[in-house]
């Protein structure tokens, strides 16, 4: 299905190719009142073929026929064309968008099997707010590829191995294996670290034992591995229920961690030596990377192999690709990992694509974000100092809604009250998160997240509320509006941009997935319960002057409300039918 973009752009297309072969029209909104679209395409053609702006827009807009798309075409001095739709080609694509489940999203024509890396949380360590980013944008780009229909497996890098886990057993076995676990379990994760940490730093004896304990770990001592497995699976049951407070996806089928690689990383090693990638470095085993040096100016090198003949993180991520292009049949591999890794993910994307195992460097993508910040703007800490909890501050989000829910809408009951609050609070903070920029840091406002004014979830969610709740006034279902029966009309400004908003939902889908930019989804959907405001404050709709244009409307109502639900789902966000 074509959008009205889409569909201008196809027959202006021809004209500007006939002057000069790969031209684009380049059709953007307008921003000129009584217009739609605007036409930039001449400028950089009339520039290119050494002619005046005006007289090529002139010659490309003479030469096609638009007449029954748009009802007015205007070229200005300086070479720019606006074009206002026909009221009758715009009402037959926003009824097309409405009659098709899909709402206008296309699916690909070439699905892929995408693996996505995400979450990740490092076992006996807090899950702090950097993996609240991982988490909910990992989320969503699975729920769009999965809308678009690509293939997903998530895959959760759970930090389950290294060095401090020597550490972590031997204080586990001097606190005793139950309360040990309970620590974990109910969420002290930061507790039993630094605990542990302060253990260790303070007896030589316990340091020596955590050395000989990482010995035997690696050494697969089954002893050894059973109290390893404790600390994992104490650490998991906490992930779980802060997955479960979220509501995301990812389950403990979902985890693959950093111990799953174990057994293949000497056969990475191997291959790299085999394909006479590695150079011996000061004991150790490295790869240097073409285009990668010090801040010295030395070449730098990725270690795969330490002096001690341990193996580091980035072994293990050559292990994953290896992994996910080999046994998986990924097209495509994504890793949702905060900026700081960037450098990481670069060089083991060059090591793997020169040892064959990732196809080539765009089938491996790096999904950075930036970080969150406090009120200071300072990285997250609570008052204390210590790293906040995701938890504390999810519970604390779902209470501050729920205070926010109780002060509206005095008439739900107190279980709807709960599940309101808990959508809205949760949607909150995950709006906040999608809807920035991923890039950018943000401040964690707990105020301006749950606020029903401006760009947040609470707003959005209750734009849809509002388009549902005429349809309930008057008895009626928003379904019966939808699915194709009823040819919209539009006729009103208002109308017009809500109708010509709507039929952009595909368009926005697409532009998110294609650039892992949730943002882009979330400012379409701001845009629209804008237009949605407008238009209900300027066009009745049950008091619609005739039978006819309020049908008309409430197809209009019913599809805002369509789009905005299904917008908010595919950011893992729900909708309450009331608040
Ligand atoms: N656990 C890691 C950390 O906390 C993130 C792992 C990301 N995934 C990966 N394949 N490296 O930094």
């Amino acid at each position: 299905m074509a959008s009205p973009a889409q569909t201008i752009t196809t027959l202006l297309e021809p004209a500007f190719a006939a002057l000069s072969e790969g031209s684009d029209p380049m059709l953007r909104p307008s921003s000129r009142p009584g217009f739609d679209f605007q036409v930039n395409g001449s400028i950089a053609l009339a520039k290119k073929l050494g002619r005046r702006p005006q007289e090529i827009a002139t010659l490309v807009t003479s030469g096609v026929e638009l007449k029954e798309v748009c009802d007015s075409v205007e070229v200005t001095p300086q070479g720019f064309v606006n074009l206002r739709m026909d009221d009758n080609f715009l009402a037959s694509c926003v009824s097309e968008v409405a009659a098709d489940p899909r709402l206008g999203v296309e699916t690909a024509a070439n699905p892929l099997t995408v693996v996505v890396d995400y979450s990740s949380p490092n076992v006996a360590k807090e899950m702090h707010a950097g993996i609240l980013r991982t988490t909910v944008i990992g989320d969503c780009l699975c729920l769009l590829l999965e809308h678009v229909g690509h293939r997903v497996i998530r895959e959760n890098h759970v930090g389950d191995w290294g060095t401090q886990f020597g550490m972590l057993i031997e204080y586990l076995l001097d606190l005793g294996e139950a309360e040990g676990a309970h620590e974990l379990s109910v969420g002290d994760l930061d507790g039993f670290y630094r605990r542990a940490r302060a253990a260790f730093d303070a007896s030589p004896d316990m340091q020596e034992r955590s050395r000989r304990r990482v010995v035997a770990l690696q050494s697969g001592d089954p002893e050894t591995l059973r109290l390893w497995g404790i600390l994992v699976d104490e650490s998991v049951v906490y992930f779980e229920d802060v997955y479960a407070k979220l509501g995301v996806k990812l389950t403990r089928a979902d985890i693959v961690g950093e111990s799953f690689y174990n057994p293949t990383l000497a056969q990475v090693v191997a291959e790299l030596d085999e394909k006479g990638l590695l150079v011996e470095s000061d004991g150790a085993k490295c790869v240097f990377v073409d285009g990668w040096t010090s801040r010295e100016g030395e070449p730098l090198p990725l270690i795969v192999q330490k002096s001690d003949g341990g193996y580091g993180y980035a072994t293990t991520d050559l292990a994953t690709l290896r992994d996910r292009f080999g046994r998986l049949g990924a097209d495509l591999a994504v890793y949702v990992v905060g900026a700081p890794q960037a450098q990481h993910f670069a060089m083991c994307f060059a090591v793997a694509a020169e040892a064959g195992w990732l196809p080539s460097l765009e089938r491996a993508v790096h999904v950075a974000f930036g970080s969150v910040l406090g009120a200071d703007r300072k990285m997250f800490k609570s008052r204390a100092g210590a790293t906040f909890k995701l938890v504390d501050l999810l519970d604390e989000a779902v209470q501050r809604a729920g205070d926010a829910v109780s002060a509206r809408s005095l008439e739900l009951g107190e279980a709807e009250r709960a599940s309101v609050a808990r959508m809205v609070g949760i949607g909150a903070v995950k709006y906040a998160d999608l809807s920035t920029d991923r890039l950018r840091d943000y401040v964690f406002d707990l105020d301006r997240m749950v606020s029903f004014d401006g760009n947040t979830g609470p707003y959005l969610q209750y734009a849809r509320v509002r388009c549902l709740s005429i349809f309930r006034r008057a008895g009626l279902d928003p379904a019966d509006y939808l699915g194709g029966e009823l040819t919209i009309q539009v006729g009103h400004p208002a109308e017009r941009d809500l109708a010509l908003a709507l039929t952009g939902f595909g368009a926005a889908t697409s532009a998110a997935v294609e650039s892992w930019s949730p943002h882009k989804l979330c400012a379409y959907l701001y845009d629209l319960a804008g237009l949605y405001t407008t238009f209900f404050e300027n066009c009745p709709v049950l008091k619609a002057p005739d039978e006819e244009t309020k049908s008309s409307r409430l197809a209009l109502c019913a599809l805002s409300a369509a789009v905005l639900g299904q917008g908010l789902s595919l950011l893992g966000i729900e909708s309450p039918e009331r608040m």
